[in-house]
């Protein structure tokens, strides 16, 4: 393991207020939102639209990183050319998403534990080869009556961090993602103490495997109400309530937190994200940043539905959510920039 060379990548992803684009949707959650659209399920159809992506003028002014999915950093345009070279050329550093999903967690119902641990230094080792510097692997934390038990944290919070201690001795920065759902009636202050607890839990995971959290980079939720609750909080309190939870558990050697957007709509994202750096940006020891899947990807793909002549509306659409959520690391981001 090259230590700085694992500090500089990290550094590297938030660099110049850019942040991270996730396109590494398994095929059957890709095919499900094509299905929503009528696009066909095929793979030259998931290869279209990645080709869409990547190709996007100028993505790279707002773009540090890509994960990518096994299948997609396999691929290339139509003209030939690998996707990896394709973000390479464009100044945005390729990774992939390891993580073998989400499945049923033994003895616990209604919980889900991330599998994909077998074989994973061989597969890491590939991916570095074919020119990844950056992985992910997402934990899913679901709230609910009673739920999340000790055990499910416990097991997805040494999981995350062998994941972490993998990556790194093979040279390439972690993402680690412990995400708690936003599905449900709960409320804010629900979601804050949930979250508290899986951060803490996972810290010390990373600190017992021995991972160096200089090199590595925090991908979690905001705190936010859960999608059914009566009382939605504002903008500001959930700025407020998000920081005040990741102050009290996210070490301050860590360089940066890339928030995941979980199906948040993406301008309140993006509000959201802002005003954090407008509250908080100068007082906090770590870069607050964007790892957006849906908040990034879904107005775009509402606009290509799977159409040609849709390409190049939908990769202007795809920049300037690109642009909202680096204005919003700069505390610059308002209403404004969605009228123009
Ligand atoms: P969303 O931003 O759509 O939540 O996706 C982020 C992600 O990478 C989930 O693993």
């Amino acid at each position: 393991m090259n230590a700085q060379n694992l500090i500089d990548t990290a550094r590297e992803l938030v660099a110049g207020d850019k942040g991270l684009l996730a396109m590494d949707e398994s095929n059957p959650t890709c095919n499900k939102r094509f299905a929503k659209l009528g696009i066909p399920q095929t793979v030259e159809a998931r290869r279209a639209y990645r080709e869409l992506i990547v190709t996007t003028p100028n993505l790279g002014e707002c773009i540090s990183g890509a994960i990518l999915f096994d299948e997609t950093i396999r691929q290339q345009k139509k003209d030939g050319t690998p996707f990896v070279k394709v973000l390479t050329d464009a100044g945005i550093i390729p990774g992939i998403k390891v993580d073998a999903g989400a499945k049923d967690l033994a003895g616990h119902p209604g919980e889900k534990i991330t599998e994909g641990l077998d074989g994973l230094r061989e597969r890491l080792a590939e991916y570095s080869k074919m020119g990844a510097r950056f992985a992910k692997w997402r934990a899913v934390i679901t709230v609910g009556n009673g739920i999340p038990s000790p055990g499910c944290i416990e097991a997805n919070a040494q999981a995350l961090a062998r994941y972490a201690a993998l990556c790194q001795e093979a040279g390439l920065v972690p993402i680690v993602e412990p995400e708690v759902l936003m599905d449900g009636d709960h409320t804010l202050e629900r979601c804050r103490e949930v979250t508290e607890d899986v951060l803490r839990t996972v810290f010390n995971q990373l600190y017992t495997q021995r991972v160096m959290l200089e090199g590595m980079i925090l991908k979690p939720n905001m705190v936010v109400p859960g999608l059914t609750c009566p009382k939605q909080e504002t903008v500001d309190e959930v700025a407020d309530a998000t920081v005040r939870c990741l102050l009290r558990a996210v070490p301050a050697a860590v360089p940066a937190i890339a928030f995941l957007s979980g199906g948040q709509p993406a301008e309140l994202a993006s509000a959201r994200l802002n005003a954090m750096n407008v509250r908080f940006k100068s007082r906090l020891p770590w870069a607050l940043a964007f790892s957006f899947s849906r908040a990034i990807q879904q107005p775009a793909l509402e606009i290509w539905r799977g159409e040609e002549a849709h390409v190049m509306a939908a990769q202007k659409a795809l920049y300037h959510r690109a642009l909202c959520n680096r204005a919003a690391r700069r505390g610059e981001y308002s209403a404004a920039m969605e009228r123009t």
